[in-house]
């Protein structure tokens, strides 16, 4: 893949934008005679020819349950699912693939490590630190616990411009806090997380840290060996990938001293009739018939995005979101909640357009083949904080073109004529 600069809109970005997009066939759709203009990234990303081949591929040629025949369809079938397990893991920077569990997706890993750490290394009193910016992902599953074990929650607050306040950081972590949960970046707002500052902060008390790396793995390099998490928790879907396939990352120390999440095949050592014995990690984790052909599938993502360079894809998207925060402040009625730099957030832009409620937005502009989110996007807390119901969200990623922000753009100012306001 050619990164050669392609002047688009006035704007130079990194990639050769066009000849990436002929990799997503979905791009080419119209919606209602009008080209789609999918902002939506952050919900799920659309997938290139690549991995689509990948997944027709295995069911074509090689389909067949893992480890568990000696005949050669599922001989290869395991060789393809441990050779996605393995590139997955050297995208990461993990030093060895059995610490890379495959589960359905970010949520379900954050859940493994609640059941399976938090219920066996979690005692009535001890402390977990998360921050009001999380998804709700990075929530409920410690609630439960909370209300199960009397473990202490307690939340990082945000401040006005969708920071985290480091203030109140210093001080809610301390010698009672056993876990630290954290994103990397809020699906909400797109603020980035300084994680460099809040780990050593977590680490110099001896807490163990988990990651929300949803937001962040698919948009820029994540190294385990330099960001100082325990566990790291993501989703296929959103980094190309195909649905129902995520990925916890954990030492594998940790991995290997907790009890399993799930029983069933797979998963076991030796079962009697009154008690079993456990696999080795990962499969301790991967109770039953694994998702296989979509495992396979996020290989091929992760070896397109490989290809770019993670480096790449971040730069495009600074330039893209830089390009929206400047042109969406020159709409009349458009506030930009979050960070306004865009150094500081990721590819995502969540907005208020002035007496229009965000759902309505979402729907006019899908009349203008523009693709966003609206509503509270599963972060209930950071619409508190900000004290709307909800925002309309744009959110970039690799295939994104500074056409589809102007693009987005005239929507916005089209829905402010359509419902009559501004003048
Ligand atoms: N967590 C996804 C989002 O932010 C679904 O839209």
């Amino acid at each position: 893949m050619t990164l050669t600069a392609t002047p688009d809109s006035g704007a130079r970005l990194p990639f050769d934008i066009t000849r990436i997009r002929r990799d997503f066939p979905i791009l080419k759709r119209e919606i209602g005679g009008v080209p789609l203009v999918y902002l939506d990234n952050a919900a799920t990303s659309q997938k290139p020819v690549q991995v689509i081949a990948e997944l027709t591929r295995f069911y074509r040629d090689h389909n067949a349950n893992i480890h568990r025949g000696v005949h050669t369809l599922s001989v290869e079938s395991t060789d393809l699912y441990e050779g996605a397990r393995a590139r997955i893991g050297a995208f990461i920077g993990a030093t060895d693939p059995h610490e890379v569990v495959f589960t359905r997706n970010t949520t379900e890993s954050i859940n493994l490590v609640a059941h399976a750490w938090g219920r066996k290394f979690l005692q009535a009193g001890d402390e977990v630190v998360v921050t009001e910016i999380e998804h709700h992902s990075n929530i409920v599953p410690w609630q439960m616990l909370r209300d199960e074990r009397g473990i202490v929650l307690k939340y990082i607050p945000m401040l006005p411009d969708g920071t985290l306040d480091l203030d109140e950081a210093r001080r809610i972590i301390g010698p009672k806090t056993k876990l630290l949960s954290i994103t990397a970046m809020s699906n909400a707002l797109g603020t980035i997380v300084p994680l460099e500052v809040l780990i050593p902060l977590a680490k110099a008390h001896g807490a163990t840290v988990l990651v929300d790396g949803a937001q962040s793995v698919p948009h820029m390099a994540v190294d385990v060996r330099t960001l100082g998490a325990d566990f790291l928790a993501f989703s296929g879907h959103k980094m190309l990938g195909p649905t129902g396939i995520g990925v916890l990352w954990g030492r594998m120390a940790l991995l290997d001293a907790m009890d399993p999440f799930m029983g069933g095949g797979d998963m076991i050592l030796n079962v009697n009739m009154e008690r079993s014995t456990w696999a080795d990690v990962p499969a301790k984790f991967e109770a039953g018939t694994p998702n296989i052909a979509d495992a396979i599938g996020l290989g091929a993502a992760v070896d397109y995005l490989s290809a770019l360079g993670m480096d790449e894809v971040r730069r495009h998207e600074i330039e893209i979101t830089d390009y929206a925060l400047r042109r969406l402040a020159d709409v009349p009625g458009v506030s930009i909640f979050g960070p306004m730099d865009a150094q500081q957030r990721g590819g995502v832009v969540s907005f208020e357009l002035e007496g229009i409620h965000p759902h309505d937005v979402g729907q006019v502009l899908d009349t203008h083949g523009v693709a966003i989110r609206t509503g509270h996007h599963c972060a209930q807390p950071v619409m508190a904080a900000l004290n709307v119901p909800a925002t309309a969200r744009a959110s970039f990623y690799l295939y994104n073109t500074t056409s589809e922000v102007d693009a987005l753009a005239s929507a916005l100012e089209a829905t402010t004529k359509f419902f009559g306001m501004g003048g």
